[in-house]
C-alpha cells in the first residue's frame, strides 16, 4: 500500500519510518465489510509499509489527507495534536492523527486506556509524546479534576477554542464497495506483479486445492510475518495465496468445551471476543480466556494486532510468541484441513519442532482454534517481560496452568510454557513433573525452581544474549504464578500457606501490575509582561507554524518532492566485513539487472576522493581496505528504488581479512588505537589531595551508545540543473553549507532545506557524505538522484552517541565534602574520527553542578574498527555529567548519607570559578534546585518512597534529583555566528531567511516571533519557506542549542534595518497601515530587501593552559523523578517527574516546554532503554525499531510536570532567553538514579549494602540482575572467556 500512497496517487502524507510495522508513521485506517458479521464494516488502524495491496481488494482506505486538510477543514483530531503542541518535526504526526481517528471511528469518547493503547505502537523522537496523549486526551469524556486549569496560570492551549468531535460528520463507507461485498464474488482472484503472483480463493475448496498443488506458498493474512521476510530477508515467493476471503476462516462457535475461534481472524478480534464472553460465563470458566486477553494486550501494536491474524501467529512459530505458550498451556487444539480431509491437531510439546517450524504438513491449513473453558480448581496465568513494556517482543514469555483436585492443594494436572528460551515454545516438562500429583506448597516449589534451573538451560553464548536474565526470568514467573496461585488456593480451599519466603508476610510478597495511567501533569511558565502589546508573539506559547501541515500531512519533507523526469534511485553497498582489503568489486550481474544504469565507485569521484578532519583523511567510498562493517563502497542507481535494491544485492566483493580488529574500548586502550589529540585537564592537585581525604573511593561506569533514531531517516535528492555544473540539492540536514561538496565551486551548488523529520545531531557531519556519493551519482549520469535510506541502513551506516567507560578515583571527608577526583573518560569512535576528537566537551562538563577543588580529567578518542559515531543532542556531556554523577552518589553510598545531600553540599555556591577558570554565578542552578524540591515535595515523597519500600518486598520504589549546569554556544568561535536575509513585498507580506534548519525545535516559528516583534507586524504576514545557501552562505550547523540564539540575532538586525528604513513613510502617513507604508516605500524607491548578521561571543578553550570562555553562559536545571520497580523482572515505571529549567525568558514557552520534554524522553531512553547490540565480529544487530527500542507512550512518566524558572534574564542571548535544544537530556539520568535508588532497596532486603555497579542504560536485565534476588543468585555466572558471548562489550 506504502508505494501507492506515496509514488502512485501522490498521497505523501503517510510516513515511511521504518517498513517493518514497527514505528507507526505508515498508519492509515482500513475500513473492510464484514459478509460474515452481517455486512457491517470494521474500521481499524494498520501499517501501510506491511499491507499488501491485493489484500485490500473491497476494502477503503483512509489516509491522513482524507480526514482533513488546511484547504478545506481539518479534522478535530489534527486541529488537537497541532494546538496541543504535539506536533515537532512532524513525520510522527500524520501516524499518531490516523491512530487516534481510527480510535475515534470506533469509540468517539474513549478512555485514557484506549489512547495510550491505541498510540502503543506509534513512536516520536522529539516529543516525548505528553502533549500527543494531552491533545487526545481532550477527547475523553471524563476528564480527570487535575486537569481543571488554575485560572490565573497561563496554559499551554486553550481546549474551548477546539472543534468539537463530530462523528456523523466521518466519511462514509463507498456504497460501490458495500454493493460489491453484497453481490459477492466467487470467483478466485489474481493479480500478477513482476516477478509474484497473488492468488485469492473465494471457496476452502479452492484454498485446500491450491495449497495442495503449490505447498511452499505461503498463507498471507496479515502480512506481519511474511512481509518483513521479503523485505528485510529478500525472501522471494512467485506465488502467494490469500486466504481472507475464505468464510469458514473467520468463523466462530461456542460449544459446552469452550469456543472455536476462526484461525484468520485478527487478534484484535480474537481479544474483542474473548472480552465479550468473559461477563457472560462463571469466573472459574474464563481463566484461560483472561490469561489470553492479557497476553493480546500487549502483543505488538495496535496496528499488528489488527491485522494479524490467530492462526498466522501459531504458524509463524516465533520462538517468542506470546500467544503459544498461552494456547498451549491451555490444551487449546487446531482443525486443520487438507486434500486428505480434516483433523484435530493438539497444541502439545511437539507442535513447535524448530525456529519457525510446526508439526503440521507444507499444505495443512488452521481452520479454526478451540479455547476451552477452565475447570473449577483450575488456574491459568501468563507474564511476559520485554525490552520495552509495549510493543515489544518478549524476552521471556510464559504460561503456566495449574488445575487442582477438589478442595485439595494436590496438583492434579499442570502445564508450563516458555517463549524465549530457545528455538522454539518449550514445554518445561520435567518442572511439571515435579509439581504433578504433589501439594502445592513450599517444598514442592523449592524442587521445583531446581528442576526447571536444570531443564531451561541456555548455552552462555545463546542468540539473544541476556542468558542470565533469561533463565532468571523462568524462576521470577513460576515465582509470581506461585503468588496467584496461593492466594486462589486460599480463595478456594481456606488453607493458610506459608510462603517460599517463609520469614515474610504474605501482603509484603504481594506483586500488583505497576501502575500505568498517564495523570495530567503541569507545565508552568511565565506570563508576558501586561505592558507587552497583544499583537507582540514573543513569550507567548504559539503553536508550531507547521503543526497544522504537519497533522494534516501537507507538510513537504525531503521524499515528498514529486519525482523528476528521469529521476534516478540511490542504495548503498556497504562492507560485510570489519577490518579487510578489498580484493575484487564485480558488478557485472547487477549492471545486468532491469533497470539498473550505474554503479558508482571511488573511481568516479572527481576530485577529493576522500574528506578532511582534524587532520584525519575519510574515505568518501572505500577502495582498498574496509575498517568497519557498514562502511560504504560503491552505490547503485536504478529506475527505481526496488531495482536499485535489487542491483545492490547483487554487486560482488571479496575480501582478504586482516588480522585483529578493534572492538571494545578495552581492545583500543590495550593497542594504544586512538584519535589524537587526546585532552587533559586540571584543577589543583590530585595526588596531594588524596593524600589529605578521609576517604577514597574508586568506580567504574559504562555507557552505551545511543541511535538518533530521527524519524525521516537520511534522505536526500541531487537535481543537475544542466548547465555550467550546476546543482540542486534537496536534503534533510543541519548543515546546508556542508553539502557544497564536490569540488564544484559553491555557487553553482545550491542546497535546500525544508524541514527535517528529525535530527538530533546525526544530520551534520554523516549526510555531508552521503549528499557527496548521490552528487556524484547524479553528476555522473546527469539525472536527478534520490538517495532515501531504509531505517536498517541509516542505522548500519551512520553511527551515534558514542559508549564511554570510564574509571574515577574519589577522595572524601566524612562530612561529604569531596575534596578531589580523578575520571579518565575513553570513548568508542568507531572506525574514522569524525567529530570525535570533540572529547573535550566531556571534560569541560566533568565538573557539572559540583565544586571539586582538585580536578583532573583525562579523556581520549578509541579508533575501533565499528562504525564511526558522531554528534549527539549534548555531545560528549550527557555521557560526561552521568560520570560524576555516579561518583557522587558512590559518595553518598559509601557514607551511608542521602545522594541529595552530598550533591548540596558540593554544589557551586556564590561567585564560582570553573575547574577551566570560567566565572560564572550559580545563584539560579541553585534556585532550580531548591524549587525543584519544593515542586516534587522532595522530602515528604522520600519518606513515603521508603515506607512503600518497607511494605513491599518485591517491589520498590527509588527517588533521585538531579542537577545540571550545561554550556551554550560553540566553543570553536567562528561557529557563533549567524545570517539573515529578510525581504518585505510590495503586498506587506515577509518572507524571513534564516541558516538555521528546522527539525521539530521550532526554530522557524521564533524567528517568525522575533521578526514580527522589530517589524511589528502579525505572525501571519511572515513566511519561512526554507534555508538555503543561495539566501544565507556560509550557515554554521543548527547545533549546540545555539540556533535561535544565533540566528534569533540575526533576523532582529535585518528586520530593524527595515524598520528604520520605513520610519520616512511612517512619518509621513503615521495613521497608515503597514501594507500602505510598505506601499509608500516601494514608490519611494525604499529598498525592502535586507540581510541582518550577528556576530557571536569570542569563545575559546586554551587546551595547553586549561583555561578559557568555551561557552557565552549556562542553562540550569533540576529533575526529580521517582520510579517503581519491579524487582522479579526488572520492569519499571517512571510515576513521577518533576523538571525545573532556567531558560531565561522564554521567547516561546511552548516550543521550549518541548524541547525539555522531548529531551528529557530521550535521556530516559539513553539511560535506561536504548542498547545497541554487536554481534562478535561488529555487526550491528540492532538496526530497527523491532530491535532497537525508543521510548513509546508506554514510557512516559505518569506525571510529568514542567517548571519554568521565574524571574530569571540572561543578557547573552536574544530577549533575554536561553538555549534549551540539548541541556535537559541529561536530567533523563535522574530515571536512571532512581532506579539505582529502587536497586539499592532491594538489595538491602538480600542484606547487600554499601556501593554497586549498574552500567547504563539500566536495562530491566541490569536493573533485574542487580537487585540480586534469590532467583538471580541461583543462575550459575558462565566464566568470562570460556565461551563467545553472543554480543560484544564495546
Ligand atoms: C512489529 C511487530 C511486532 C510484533 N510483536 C509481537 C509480539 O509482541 N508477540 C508476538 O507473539 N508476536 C508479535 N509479532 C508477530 C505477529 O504476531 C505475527 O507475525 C502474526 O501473528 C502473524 O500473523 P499474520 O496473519 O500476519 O501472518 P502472515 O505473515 O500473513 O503469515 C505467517 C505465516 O503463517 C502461515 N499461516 C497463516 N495463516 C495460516 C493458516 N490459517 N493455516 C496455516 N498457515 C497459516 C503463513 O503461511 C505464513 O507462513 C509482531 C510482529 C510485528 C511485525
Ligand atoms: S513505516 Fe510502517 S510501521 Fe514504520
Ligand atoms: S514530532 Fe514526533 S517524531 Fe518528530
Amino acid at each position: 500500500l506504502m508505494s501507492l500512497t506515496v509514488t502512485s496517487v501522490r498521497l505523501t502524507g503517510t510516513k515511511y519510518g521504518c517498513g517493518g510495522g514497527g514505528c507507526g508513521a505508515c498508519t492509515v485506517m482500513v475500513s473492510h465489510p464484514r459478509v460474515y458479521l452481517h455486512h457491517t464494516i470494521r474500521h481499524y488502524s494498520a501499517n501501510a509499509c506491511l499491507l499488501p495491496l491485493c489484500q485490500l481488494h473491497g476494502a477503503a482506505v483512509t489516509t491522513v489527507e482524507g480526514i482533513g486538510s488546511t484547504k478545506t477543514r481539518i479534522h478535530p483530531v489534527q486541529e488537537r495534536i497541532a494546538k496541543a503542541h504535539g506536533s515537532q518535526c512532524g513525520f510522527c504526526t500524520p501516524g499518531m492523527v490516523m491512530s487516534m481517528y481510527a480510535l475515534l471511528r470506533n469509540k468517539p469518547h474513549p478512555t485514557m486506556e484506549d489512547i495510550t493503547q491505541a498510540l502503543a505502537g506509534n513512536l516520536c523522537r522529539c516529543t516525548g509524546y505528553r502533549p500527543i496523549v494531552d491533545g487526545c486526551r481532550t477527547f475523553c469524556q471524563v476528564q480527570s479534576s487535575a486537569l481543571q486549569l488554575i485560572p490565573e496560570k497561563p496554559q499551554l492551549f486553550d481546549k474551548e477554542e477546539f472543534l468539537p468531535l463530530d462523528p456523523t460528520q466521518e466519511l462514509i463507507f463507498p456504497p460501490e464497495l458495500i454493493l460489491m461485498a453484497e453481490t459477492g464474488n466467487p470467483e478466485t482472484l489474481t493479480f500478477c506483479g513482476e516477478r509474484m503472483r497473488w492468488v485469492s480463493p473465494a471457496s476452502l475448496e479452492e484454498l485446500v486445492q491450491l495449497k495442495a498443488s503449490n505447498p511452499k506458498a505461503p498463507l498471507v493474512m496479515g502480512n506481519t510475518n511474511i512481509g518483513p521476510d521479503i523485505k528485510f530477508k529478500g525472501v522471494l515467493h512467485p506465488l502467494i495465496i490469500s486466504p481472507t476471503r475464505v468464510m469458514e476462516l473467520f468463523e466462530v462457535t461456542q460449544t459446552p468445551q469452550g469456543v472455536w475461534v476462526g484461525a484468520g481472524c485478527s487478534l484484535s478480534e480474537v481479544r474483542s471476543l474473548l472480552q465479550k464472553l468473559v461477563p457472560q460465563f462463571p469466573e472459574e470458566k474464563t481463566e484461560l480466556f483472561r490469561a489470553l486477553i492479557q497476553q493480546l494486550g500487549n502483543l505488538g501494536s495496535q496496528q499488528i494486532r489488527n491485522v494479524a491474524s490467530l492462526g498466522g501467529n501459531i504458524m509463524s512459530a516465533y520462538p517468542n510468541s506470546d500467544l503459544n505458550p498461552v494456547l498451549a498451556a491451555g490444551n487449546c487444539k487446531l482443525s486443520v484441513i487438507s486434500t486428505g480431509g480434516r483433523r484435530e491437531v493438539p497444541l502439545n510439546p511437539d507442535f513447535f519442532v524448530s525456529f519457525g517450524k510446526t508439526i503440521l504438513k507444507p499444505e495443512e491449513i488452521v481452520v479454526s482454534v478451540f479455547v476451552p473453558f477452565s475447570r473449577k480448581g483450575e488456574f491459568v496465568r501468563a507474564f511476559r517481560q520485554a525490552p520495552r513494556k509495549e510493543s515489544s517482543f518478549a524476552t521471556v514469555t510464559t504460561a503456566m496452568r495449574v488445575f487442582f483436585s477438589e478442595g485439595s492443594r494436590v496438583v492434579r494436572d499442570v502445564s508450563i510454557y516458555y517463549g524465549g528460551m530457545g528455538p522454539t515454545t518449550v514445554s518445561a516438562t520435567k518442572t511439571c513433573a515435579a509439581l504433578v500429583t504433589r501439594p502445592w506448597d513450599d517444598e514442592t516449589l523449592s524442587r521445583a525452581y531446581d528442576v526447571l534451573l536444570d531443564e531451561l538451560v541456555l548455552p552462555p553464548s545463546a542468540p539473544g544474549g541476556k542468558v542470565e536474565f533469561r533463565r532468571s526470568l523462568t524462576l521470577s514467573f513460576l515465582f509470581k504464578f506461585n503468588l496467584e496461585v496461593l492466594q486462589k488456593l486460599r480463595e478456594m480451599v481456606g488453607l493458610q500457606f506459608l510462603n517460599v519466603v517463609t520469614d515474610v508476610l504474605p501482603e509484603k510478597m504481594q506483586i500488583q501490575p505497576l501502575p500505568r495511567e498517564i495523570q495530567p501533569s503541569l507545565q508552568e511558565f511565565q506570563h508576558v509582561s501586561k505592558d507587552q502589546s497583544v499583537q507582540d508573539p514573543v513569550g507567548r506559547p504559539i503553536m508550531h507554524r507547521s503543526a497544522i501541515s504537519q497533522a494534516t500531512g501537507e507538510a513537504v519533507y525531503c521524499d515528498d518532492i514529486p519525482r523528476t523526469d528521469g529521476e534516478l534511485f540511490l542504495v548503498l553497498v556497504t562492507s560485510s566485513r570489519a577490518h579487510a582489503k578489498i580484493t575484487g568489486l564485480d558488478v557485472s550481474e547487477a549492471l545486468r539487472l532491469p533497470g539498473v544504469v550505474d554503479v558508482i565507485t571511488a573511481k568516479d569521484i572527481p576530485g577529493k576522493k576522500v574528506r578532511t578532519m582534524f587532520g584525519y583523511h575519510e574515505e568518501l567510498l572505500a577502495e582498498s581496505e574496509v575498517s568497519c562493517i557498514g562502511q560504504m563502497i560503491c552505490a547503485v542507481v536504478a529506475d527505481t528504488r526496488a531495482h536499485a535494491k535489487r542491483g545492490a544485492a547483487a554487486v560482488k566483493i571479496s575480501y582478504e581479512d586482516l588480522p585483529d580488529p578493534v572492538f571494545t574500548i578495552e581492545e583500543a586502550t590495550e593497542k594504544s588505537s586512538f584519535f589524537e589529540p587526546r585532552r587533559v585537564i586540571r584543577r589543583g592537585n590530585v595526588t596531594e589531595a588524596f593524600e589529605t581525604v578521609d576517604q577514597l573511593y574508586e568506580g567504574e561506569i559504562r555507557m552505551g551508545g545511543q541511535e538518533h533514531f530521527y524519524m525521516e531517516t537520511q534522505s536526500m535528492l541531487v537535481v543537475p540543473v544542466g548547465e555550467e555544473t550546476e546543482f540542486k540539492v534537496y536534503v534533510s540536514t543541519q548543515w546546508p553549507t556542508s553539502t557544497q561538496t564536490l569540488d564544484i565551486p559553491s555557487n553553482r551548488v545550491t542546497c535546500h532545506v525544508k524541514r527535517m523529520g528529525g535530527a538530533f545531531g546525526g544530520k551534520v557531519t554523516k549526510t555531508a557524505v552521503l549528499a557527496s556519493i548521490t552528487s556524484v551519482a547524479a553528476w555522473k549520469t546527469n539525472r536527478a538522484v534520490r538517495c532515501v535510506l531504509e531505517r536498517g541502513e541509516d542505522m548500519l551506516i551512520t553511527g551515534g552517541r558514542h559508549p564511554i567507560l570510564a574509571k574515577y578515583k574519589v577522595g572524601f571527608m566524612n562530612d561529604g565534602r569531596i575534596v578531589a577526583a580523578d575520571i579518565e573518560y575513553y570513548t568508542n569512535a568507531g572506525n574514522t574520527v569524525d567529530e570525535s576528537v570533540l572529547v573535550e566537551k566531556i571534560l569541560l562538563h566533568m565538573d557539572n553542578a559540583y565544586n571539586i577543588p582538585n580536578l583532573q580529567g583525562r579523556a581520549a578518542a578509541c579508533r575501533t574498527n565499528l562504525p564511526s559515531n558522531t554528534a549527539f543532542r549534548g555531545f560528549g556531556v550527557p555521557q560526561s555529567i552521568m560520570v560524576v554523577e555516579n561518583m557522587v552518589n558512590d559518595v553518598a553510598v559509601v557514607l551511608g548519607r542521602p545522594a541529595d545531600q552530598i550533591r548540596e553540599i558540593n554544589m557551586y555556591k556564590g561567585p564560582s570559578v570553573t575547574h577551566y577558570k570560567f566565572e560564572f554565578s550559580p545563584e539560579n542552578m541553585l534556585r532550580c534546585w531548591e524549587e525543584c524540591k519544593v515542586k516534587a515535595d522532595y522530602s515528604a515523597r522520600r519518606r513515603a518512597v521508603d515506607q512503600f519500600n518497607q511494605q513491599n518486598r518485591w517491589k520498590k520504589r527509588g527517588m533521585s534529583i538531579i542537577p545540571i549546569k550545561y554550556g551554550i554556544a560553540f566553543a570553536e568561535s567562528f561557529l557563533n555566528q549567524a545570517a539573515a536575509l529578510v525581504h518585505i513585498y510590495k503586498d506587506g507580506s515577509v518572507l524571513v531567511t534564516h541558516g538555521g534548519t528546522e527539525m521539530g525545535q521550532g526554530i522557524h516559528t521564533k524567528m517568525q516571533q522575533v521578526a514580527s516583534r522589530e517589524l511589528r507586524i502579525p505572525p501571519s504576514k511572515i513566511y519561512i519557506s526554507e534555508t538555503s545557501t543561495n539566501t544565507v552562505p556560509n550557515t554554521c550547523p543548527s547545533a549546540a542549542s545555539f540556533g535561535t540564539d544565533a540566528n534569533g540575532m540575526a533576523v532582529k538586525n535585518a528586520c530593524q534595518t527595515l524598520y528604520q528604513r520605513l520610519e520616512p513613510v511612517r512619518q509621513k502617513d503615521p495613521k497608515g497601515s503597514w501594507e500602505s507604508w510598505v506601499n509608500a516605500a516601494f514608490f519611494e524607491k525604499i529598498s525592502l530587501s535586507a540581510t541582518g548578521f550577528y556576530r557571536g561571543p569570542d569563545l575559546y578553550m586554551d587546551w595547553d593552559k586549561m583555561e578559557g570562555q568555551p561557552y557565552a553562559y549556562f542553562t540550569f536545571g533540576a529533575c526529580c523523578c521517582e520510579v517503581e520497580l519491579d524487582c522479579l523482572t526488572g520492569d519499571y515505571r517512571t510515576v513521577r517527574t518533576d523538571i525545573v529549567v532556567d531558560i531565561g525568558r522564554s521567547v516561546n514557552p511552548s516550543v521550549d516546554i518541548g524541547q525539555i520534554e522531548g529531551a528529557f524522553m530521550q535521556g530516559l531512553g539513553l539511560y535506561t532503554l536504548e542498547e545497541l547490540k554487536f554481534s562478535p565480529s561488529g555487526l550491528l544487530y540492532t538496526r530497527g525499531p523491532s530491535q532497537y527500542k525508543i521510548p513509546a507512550v508506554c514510557d512516559v512518566p505518569l506525571r510529568f510536570n514542567v517548571y519554568l524558572l521565574s524571574d530569571s534574564h540572561n543578557p547573552h542571548a536574544i530577549y533575554s532567553s536561553k538555549g534549551i535544544g540539548e541541556p535537559v537530556l541529561f536530567l533523563g539520568s535522574s530515571v536512571f538514579f532512581a532506579i539505582k535508588d529502587a536497586v539499592a532497596a532491594a538489595r538491602a532486603e538480600s542484606g547487600l549494602v554499601g556501593p554497586f555497579s549498574l552500567d547504563s542504560p539500566a536495562t530491566p536485565e541490569r536493573a533485574c540482575l542487580a537487585c540480586a534476588s534469590l532467583f538471580t543468585q541461583k543462575i550459575p555466572a558462565s566464566k568470562p572467556g570460556s565461551y563467545k558471548p553472543w554480543a560484544l562489550n564495546i
